[in-house]
This record gives C-alpha cells, structure tokens and sequence, in this order.
C-alpha cells in the first residue's frame, strides 16, 4: 500500500475538545435553522451564526480561509456549495443549504443542513425528497463507519442509499446525481485533513478505519446531473444543469468501541439507532 498520506489520529481528549467546537456549530445551526423564513436576508442568517460562536469564545473556521468572507456558506436552490451570504432575500420554496465550522482551543467542528423554506404553498415534493434523501445519505454514511471495515464503506453506503430512493421512485423516476468534484474530508486541528472521505464507490476501499480518525462526511446530491462549474466570484458552486442541490455534513469520531457524531447534540444516538448502530459514549 502507498500514496495514503499523513492521518491526524486523535485521542480521547482531543475528541472531547472537537465535541466542544462541534456542539457550538451545531447550535449556530439550530438558531440559523428556525431563521430560515421567506424574507430573511443570507446575511442575516450569518450575523446569527457568527453571534452565537462569538458567544461561545469560539472563531468562525470559514472566515478568512483562502480570504472566504463569511462565517456561513448559504447555497440556495442550483448552489451546491460555498455560496456567500448576502443580500439576496429567502423566498417560500428555496432550498437552502446552510454549512458552518467553528474552531474551540484549536479545534474545528464543520456541519450542514439543507432545509426548504416554509411557506403557505406546498412545497415541492421533489425538493422535500432531494433533502430527506441527502440527509439519509449522509446518517448511511456515518453509520458506515462505526459497521465497515474501510473508509470506502462510506462512499458504498451512500451510493447504496440513493440507488434504493431511486428505485423506490424518488426524485420522479429519475437518477439522482452524486457530486463528486467536492468530499468530506479529515478534521482535527485543521478544517480540511487527509483523508478525503469520497461518497461513491471506488476500487480502492481506502484506509482501515481505525480509533482516533476524525472525519467530515458530506453527501451532496442534485436533482440532475452531477456536473458543477464555479461562479465568477471564485467560490459559489452551482450545478450545470440549473438542478437543485442539497448538502448535509456531520464531523464523526471513530472510537475504541463505536462512533460518536461530534456536531450532533445527541451524538448522532437517535438517527443511528434507527439504523440499527449504537453510539459509543464520550468518557
Ligand atoms: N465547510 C466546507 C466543507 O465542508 C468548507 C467551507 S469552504 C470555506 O468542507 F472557504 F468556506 F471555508
Ligand atoms: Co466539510
């Protein structure tokens, strides 16, 4: 075996020090989430979370990486990631994906949420399915690392997922895509670490998973076809085809005995029991 680079294993303690930066991402989320109405403004949404990491004495991971200028990325409807909050105005309807990393002591916590602003209306089903579908994308791929063998197992199971929505007749009878120019990735002392965590099948199953690896998993699937292109101002990626996007992230840590979901407040423990996988607690 060659070519794996340098992995950032961590110890029980510097697990517990990212659950701190995780939970502070996941409330930042949670506020910004019940924000997430027809007339607020994305830059609203990023004033709420950069308040509540401030709170916290914790820093924004995003701002001022590679000179991003915002604490959020807010990619809304054909922006699959990296969007910057701005003026533009929520409208009933828009998904709307929300992704967020905070750093505590040194250590960095990443998670996303899409979610469809409510309105009067009804929603679009196929929306509402691209979201739901995503985000049990993402809980087969963290379940993936506490039952699989290599880190490929969670690509597996993410592919696995959207095969079966698609043939349950989801998304309308029609594939979904499964972006593959963007991945999770190892987190620790750093946003973005080795590994890269792909989330489809590849014939290299990756490293062995072992306790101490921490990683981001993030699915992003679109209603069309896969391909993405970078808008001019360098960071916002929308899908080619005008297809809507949908982006959930968690941070995960691999321990001794199991998993434990470090931007989840519960540890991942109810969604992952769904899936028949208990979640090893934090000492
Ligand atoms: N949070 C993104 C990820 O999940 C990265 C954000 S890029 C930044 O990997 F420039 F905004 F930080
Ligand atoms: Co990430």
């Amino acid at each position: 075996m060659f070519g794996r680079e340098r992995i950032e294993y961590k110890t029980p303690e510097q697990v517990l020090l990212m659950r701190r930066a995780g939970l502070v991402v996941a409330e930042a989320l949670q506020v910004v989430r019940e924000a997430v109405v027809p007339g607020s403004t994305t830059a609203s949404l990023d004033a709420l979370a950069a308040a509540v990491i401030g709170d916290h004495g914790a820093q924004p991971s995003f701002l001022g990486y590679h000179g991003y200028p915002a604490t959020l990325c807010i990619s809304v409807n054909d922006e699959v990631v990296h969007g910057i909050p701005g003026e533009r105005v929520l409208q009933a309807g828009d998904v709307v994906s929300v992704d967020c990393g905070a750093i505590v002591e040194g250590w960095h916590g990443d998670s996303a949420i899409t979610v469809v602003v409510p309105g009067t209306g009804e929603l679009d089903r196929l929306d509402t399915e691209l979201v739901t579908t995503t985000e049990r994308a993402l809980w087969a791929g963290i379940a993936a690392l506490a039952t699989g063998d290599r880190l490929g197992s969670v690509g597996e199971a993410v592919e696995d997922l959207v095969d079966e929505a698609e043939a349950a007749g989801l998304n309308g009878g029609a594939r979904y895509g499964i972006v593959q120019e963007y991945v999770g990735h190892g987190i620790g002392t750093a946003m973005h670490q080795p590994p890269d965590v792909l989330n489809y099948r590849t014939r290299d199953r990756g490293q062995r998973l072992r306790p101490g690896l921490c990683v981001a998993v993030e699915p992003m699937l679109v209603r069309g076809s896969r391909y993405t292109r970078e808008l001019d101002d360098e960071w916002t990626v929308v899908t080619v085809d005008g297809s809507r996007a949908a982006h959930w992230e968690h941070s995960v840590a691999v321990l001794a005995d199991g998993i434990w979901v470090l931007t989840a407040v519960d540890g991942g423990a109810q969604r992952l029991a769904e899936l028949g996988v208990a979640v090893s607690p934090l000492a």
